[in-house]
């Protein structure tokens, strides 16, 4: 049988997003370059504004703008999380059914743009685009938050697993060109009965590297872009601590974050 909407986005969500960590995250940047909290965030390729929801949970003042494209998600969102917020919390939290290209929404402190979803513009042209218009809605003291991935392993056409509780999520590079590093993942999952269930998400993507979208965000006018890197835990493995660095350990497969600073 197939996934019904509520499995497929229950499913996703707790194999690739941690809310919390996310709005702790930019909560705690923002305060460190400019020493005051953030209010006013806009989520671009919100998905299910999973993040927006937790976003206005935060304080009475704060105000989340989440902005997708495609309905079904968004639905889905105002299900899974809009539903469960006060009535007075609801009233913070707008979805837009629009481009992140096109969207006109009022200056932010913060803009976000997670799980690699900028990687769906393959120029530079239309990468640069996107930047300039994140950049010119937000505020004198802004900051604009992505998301990475990168490393050889990632380019290779292997699949990555992890096992949570009744449910194991695979992460499948299907190609990669190394020309124009055009590329396409998908999401599988196996559910708890152990059918597998293939292809329920697909990116059809341009693999951008940090040094490129660092390069990007300067010419689109950020002030100061920082490279975050994770720290190690005893294992080996990353300990969930990003700090801003400029040297980053020469691994085969890593995730982090680029800021860009108005
Ligand atoms: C990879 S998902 C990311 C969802 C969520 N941000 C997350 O962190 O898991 C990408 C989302 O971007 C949306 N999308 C793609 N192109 C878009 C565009 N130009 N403007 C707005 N949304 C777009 C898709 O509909 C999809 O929901």
């Amino acid at each position: 049988m197939k996934l019904s909407l509520k499995e497929k986005y229950d499913f996703y969500e707790r194999s690739v997003q941690n809310p919390d960590v996310e709005v702790e995250f930019m909560h705690n940047e923002f305060k460190r370059y400019f020493k005051r909290s953030p209010f006013l965030m806009r989520e671009d390729f919100c998905g299910t504004g999973a993040i927006s929801c937790k976003w206005v949970e935060q304080d009475k003042r704060c105000q989340a703008f989440g902005i997708d494209l495609d309905n079904e998600p968004v639905e889905m969102g105002k299900e899974r999380h809009l539903s469960k917020l006060r009535p007075e919390q609801q009233k913070r939290m707008h979805y837009r059914l629009e481009n992140v290209l096109t969207t006109k929404t009022p200056q932010m402190d913060v803009i976000c743009a997670f799980n690699f979803s900028y990687f769906i513009f393959k120029t530079r042209k239309e990468l640069l685009k996107y930047f300039k218009s994140v950049k010119a809605h937000l505020k004198k003291e802004g900051i604009f938050f992505v998301d990475i991935f990168g490393g050889p392993e990632s380019q290779k056409l292997v699949t990555d697993k992890k096992i949570l509780k009744n449910l194991t999520y695979y992460w499948e590079c299907q190609k990669f060109n190394p020309i124009t590093h055009e590329c396409l993942f998908a999401i599988h999952f196996k559910d708890k009965k152990g059918k597998m269930h293939k292809n329920v998400f697909t990116y059809d993507w341009r693999f951008w590297t940090m040094p490129e979208v660092h390069d990007i965000m300067v010419e689109a006018g950020f002030s100061k872009v920082v490279a975050y890197w994770e720290g190690d835990d005893e294992d080996g493995g990353g300990d969930g601590d990003f700090k801003p660095a400029t040297q980053g350990e020469n691994c085969d497969a890593f995730v982090s974050y680029i800021v860009g600073i108005v």
